[in-house]
């Protein structure tokens, strides 16, 4: 009979068939044409009226083997489709819990502003509290109050950044001093100032147009030299090393009388003289003083009953000088590579 002929051939070409189909609706697709009505097996089905009823019984039984067949095939093919999709699916989600973990990068404190956290606790621990001032200053608060009048030849000594005549850029955290006092109305003062100055200086290695100061000022009575000594020799052995001495030279400021520069013993050399402290074992730190009287004045204070010391400490100076960092420009540029040395976790 041809028509069982016809039937071992749709199996075989099914088998090949299912061998190209790798998805679910290509599959569907084809058991819909295989089993159909329009389908290879039921065209078979339709001729066999004209058979004889023993021809008809054994087409029939052959169609339904094939047909169950077909079935098995089309079932076994959706299964393993199935299983492959899973497959791929877990082979995707696979985490391998030995691998080390991604590491995201993060921000640090910036080395300037840790050198201010530094000085802040250690003043603080001597009983400073900390202040702060504008960084656009009244010419006022910046000179005058500060025994510098305008035309006195020591405002050479800052080259100004001026907004207009009576405004500017402050070029150092001084006024800090004066707006304090004027506040405090003849109490004791003890503060420090850390903050942001502005000069118009050429960027060098050493020279910045925009740099950081701490002020220190404090008021009381029967403060000396000796107490200002003393914070002095306190800070340079907190932020460098306890065989830190430091030595005070005469000099001028207009708002202290007498007024000091002060250098700490180098540390590359321990005081035995190399490049870095150009052969002298020493490196200046600041500016320092006895509060001037006029200055005391100015402000509201009475010489007389109240007295005390201010300085004027140099941040990058600290900072480069506790890290090595041999240009100030380091510190604004923003090099990645080189903030990266500072932070606590890298
Ligand atoms: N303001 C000074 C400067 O910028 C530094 C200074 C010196 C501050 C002596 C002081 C001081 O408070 O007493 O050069």
């Amino acid at each position: 009979m041809k028509e069982l002929d016809e039937l071992n051939e749709v199996v075989d070409s099914l088998d090949g068939e299912l061998n190209q189909i790798n998805d679910l609706n290509e599959l569907q697709q084809k058991r819909a044409n295989y089993l159909g009505k329009k389908g290879p097996l039921a065209q078979i089905m339709a001729g066999m009226k004209n058979l004889t009823n023993d021809a008809r019984r054994e087409l029939g039984m052959a169609t339904n083997n094939v047909k169950n067949k077909l079935e098995a095939m089309f079932e076994a093919k959706r299964k393993a489709l199935e299983e492959a999709i899973v497959n791929q699916k877990l082979e995707k989600e696979t985490i391998d819990v030995t691998l080390p973990g991604v590491s995201f990068s993060t921000g640090g404190i910036h080395p300037l502003y840790q050198t201010v956290m530094e000085l802040e606790d250690l003043y603080i621990g001597m009983g400073y509290s900390v202040a702060e001032g504008p960084e656009i200053e009244t010419d006022e608060f910046c000179f005058e109050k500060l025994n510098l009048p305008k035309g006195h030849p020591a405002r050479d000594m800052q080259d100004t950044f001026y907004i207009n005549p009576e405004l500017l850029l402050r070029s150092q955290t001084s006024p800090v001093q004066v707006r304090t006092m004027l506040e405090k109305k003849g109490e004791p003062i003890k503060i420090i100032c850390p903050g942001k100055v502005y000069r118009r200086d050429s960027d060098d290695a050493t020279h910045s147009h925009q740099f950081m100061q701490c002020e220190g000022l404090v008021l009381g009575t029967d403060i000396t030299m000796a107490d200002l000594k003393g914070a002095l020799l306190e800070m340079a052995k907190k932020m460098f090393d306890k065989d830190r001495q430091i030595r005070l030279r005469p000099s001028f400021f207009p708002f202290t009388e007498p007024s000091v520069e002060v250098d700490v013993s180098c540390g590359m050399c321990n005081g035995k003289g190399c490049p870095t402290c150009k052969g002298t074992g020493w490196i200046e730190i600041l500016g320092a003083g006895m509060v001037n009287d006029n200055v005391l004045r100015m402000s509201g204070y009475d010489p007389e009953k109240i007295q005390g010391y201010a300085f004027g400490i140099g941040v990058e100076r600290i900072a480069m000088l506790k890290n090595r960092i041999d240009d100030i420009r380091n510190f604004y540029t923003n090099d990645i590579r080189f903030l990266n040395q500072f932070k606590e976790v890298k």
